[in-house]
């Protein structure tokens, strides 16, 4: 018998966003996965793009029907629909969120719905915040909930030394508190899904 919805051990799925030779996107993600792996009310693991590897979109049906025809999506519609909660680690390119980021949320539809999404982003003076406000209307769209609490990083490229990012005490509390908030909101959207609330 499946555990009941309320108890069973919860999946947080952390997405490094960006893909590029020599990012610092991954040190960033490694930090945040890191703390989540500290976190008792998760079980933690992290989903590289770049390793990933998805194509652009390219099955012939439309993702709600989830009649999919290529591995690439299977694999991913695996992982996505095991996870109770989402954590996008995102720099920002040209004000707005990478393009692999939006080819991947593309992919899916139902493997998304009444999940938590938050957000840890980086880069110049903004903070990467432009990039989480575009994204924001997408994971929207798609039916998850982007909560309220986000770890934003400036001056991204001030805090990574010799390939880690060293996080201020500032970050530090952000991510607790987007940890706490997606454990809370996970918890009630996993009964929702499973029409018990
Ligand atoms: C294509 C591109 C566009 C960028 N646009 C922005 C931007 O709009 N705002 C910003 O704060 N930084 C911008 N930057 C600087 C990034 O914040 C910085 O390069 C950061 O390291 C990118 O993340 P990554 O190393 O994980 O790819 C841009 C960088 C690239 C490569």
């Amino acid at each position: 018998m499946a555990p009941e919805p309320s108890v069973a051990p919860m999946t947080l799925t952390t997405v490094v966003a960006s893909t590029r030779p020599g990012r610092v996107g991954r040190s960033v993600a490694d930090w945040f996965t890191a703390r989540a792996a500290e976190y008792d009310q998760f079980e933690s693991h992290t989903v590289d793009l770049r390793e990933l590897a998805l194509p652009f979109f390219d099955e012939p049906h439309p993702p709600a029907l989830r009649q999919y025809t290529k591995s690439h999506t299977r694999e991913w519609s695996r992982i996505v629909d095991a996870s109770d909660a989402f954590v996008f680690i995102t720099p920002e390119y040209n004000g707005g969120f990478p393009a692999p980021l939006k080819n991947a949320w593309d992919y899916l539809v139902v493997e998304w719905q009444h999940k938590p999404a938050a957000f840890v982003s980086y880069g110049g003076v903004t903070a990467g915040t432009r990039a989480v406000q575009m994204a924001k209307q997408v994971v929207a769209n798609l039916r998850m909930l982007p909560i309220g609490p986000t770890v934003s990083i400036p001056f991204i490229n001030e805090l990574v030394e010799d390939g880690d990012f060293r996080p201020g005490k500032i970050h530090e509390a952000a991510a607790e508190q987007v940890l706490d908030e997606l454990a809370r909101t996970a918890r009630v959207m996993r009964r929702l899904r499973s029409g018990t609330y």
